[in-house]
């Protein structure tokens, strides 16, 4: 099988190496791709949200496959492009990517499904987005209705600073208020043909950019599976709470789910709810779920683009193994991340033991003479051990291998389910 992967983080990166490993794949092109992917295999220069574009690609690579990363080409209708061009495309259409597109559209369709998930009241003025805060009381959750790469949300106990938030929200659509969900959250990844569920393992992110999840939110700093504290049964709670009424739900619209939908969940006090709904697997949690997955990957994501194929997959194996992934940002990251930094180490950390290292924001220096930073994430080291803490040994003593002037990263990821 050939495969075309679409997009350019370290998420795409450990598509690329997943579907490597898979000895059903006979060849693997990444679209972009970055500095590490063109390490692995060939990369070819696409506007990855630009739905002809991706569609004429994968046909003039005889493609078999084509699996869409990111979230960007999704809502633009990169998959119903590559369909209608007769290749088969993991990933939902423009229709069924609005459960992530909109926050609001996402909230009807939990509501239809009787999925939990937090109460929301959706805004159009200043003075809808008072009463709601005020029904709802401290802590406040302010959000844009659409995509905003993890930087739409508020959470705050300061009203005035939830209002600010929701006008400037207000200037260019909608904005959602909700209740305030306590309990941490896990990220499961719930694989659909658009009838049938299959879950991966369930992560958990660490989505503020300092220790002890301080600072701003960032589009995530790091991630481990599995998560020793979590329900045993979680993964299975999932499919049948939330996804598989959710998939029912989008096949009886008329606009089938297919892909993989991530359920950002809070295991509150009052049991599981929905925090979000992504259409696309999550940047870093897929990073330490892949490295656990022993089936081979291109098998399963063909039967998710497949309507009714999923049904007859094999059941997916996993490796005994933990893993936590640290991500290295780059100075300045989330708010002006400062590029075209010289990143050293790189082949040092790839050989500790039991680690690896996935590329993100990172591209060949223009001379040839090495890698640059070239994004605000610039790469994720995954460590993997019998057990999360020596998964955490191995993926820090890759990541100090690893050299970035003024790079940043956390040092407590995983620490806490790890027992250190
Ligand atoms: P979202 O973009 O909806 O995933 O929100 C980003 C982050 O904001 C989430 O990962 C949570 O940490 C936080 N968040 C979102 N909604 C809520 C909520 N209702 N209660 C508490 N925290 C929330
Ligand atoms: N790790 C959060 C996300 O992918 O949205």
């Amino acid at each position: 099988m050939d495969v075309l992967v679409i997009g350019s983080g370290a998420r795409e990166h450990a598509l690329v190496r997943a579907l490597l490993d898979d000895p059903g794949v006979d060849r693997v092109v990444a679209a972009p791709g970055n500095a590490g992917t063109s390490l692995v295999a060939p990369c070819e220069p696409v506007d990855a949200a630009d739905p002809a574009a991706v569609a004429a690609l994968a046909r003039r690579l005889g493609a078999d496959l084509v699996v869409v990363g990111p979230e960007a080409p999704l809502v633009a209708g990169v998959a119903d492009a590559v369909r209608a061009a007769g290749t088969a495309c993991f990933g939902p259409s423009a229709a069924a990517a609005r459960l992530e597109g909109s926050k609001a559209f996402a909230k009807e369709v939990m509501a239809a499904a009787a999925v939990p998930t937090a109460m929301a009241h959706v805004c159009t003025t200043e003075a809808e987005v008072a009463d709601a805060l005020d029904a709802f009381g401290a802590p406040h959750v302010v959000k844009d209705d659409g995509l905003a790469a993890g930087k739409g949300v508020v959470v705050t106990d300061d009203r005035e600073q939830a209002l600010a938030h929701a006008r400037t929200c207000l200037e260019h659509g909608p904005v959602v208020v909700e209740e305030f969900l306590d309990g941490p959250e896990v990220s499961v990844f719930c694989l659909t043909d658009g009838e049938s569920v299959v879950a991966l393992a369930p992560a958990q992110d660490f989505k503020r950019a300092l220790d002890g999840d301080a600072g701003p939110n960032t589009g995530g700093m790091g991630a481990y599976s599995p998560l020793p504290w979590a329900p045993a049964d979680l993964a299975e709670q999932v499919v049948q709470r939330v996804a598989e009424p959710v998939v029912a739900e989008m096949a009886r619209r008329g606009t089938p789910f297919s892909g993989v939908l991530y359920c950002g969940l809070a295991l509150t006090s009052r049991g599981l709810r929905v925090v979000e709904f992504n259409a696309r697997f999550g940047d870093p949690e897929t990073q330490v779920v892949l490295a656990r997955l022993a089936s081979p990957l291109s098998q399963v994501l063909l039967a998710c683009a497949t309507p009714g194929a999923l049904r007859d997959a094999p059941p997916l194996r996993w490796r005994e193994d933990a893993a936590v992934t640290v991500v290295l940002a780059a100075p300045g990251y989330p708010e002006a991340p400062q590029t075209g930094g010289a990143l050293g180490g790189l082949e040092d950390a790839d050989a500790v033991e039991g680690a690896h290292v996935l590329h993100a924001g990172t591209a060949l220096a223009p001379d040839g003479t090495g890698v640059v930073s070239s994004g605000g994430r610039v790469l994720s080291v995954v460590g993997t051990g019998a057990d999360l803490a020596r998964a955490r040994e191995a993926a820090y003593a890759a990541l100090r291998s690893v050299h970035l002037d003024g790079g940043l990263f956390r040092t407590d990821i995983a620490a806490s389910a790890a027992g250190a």
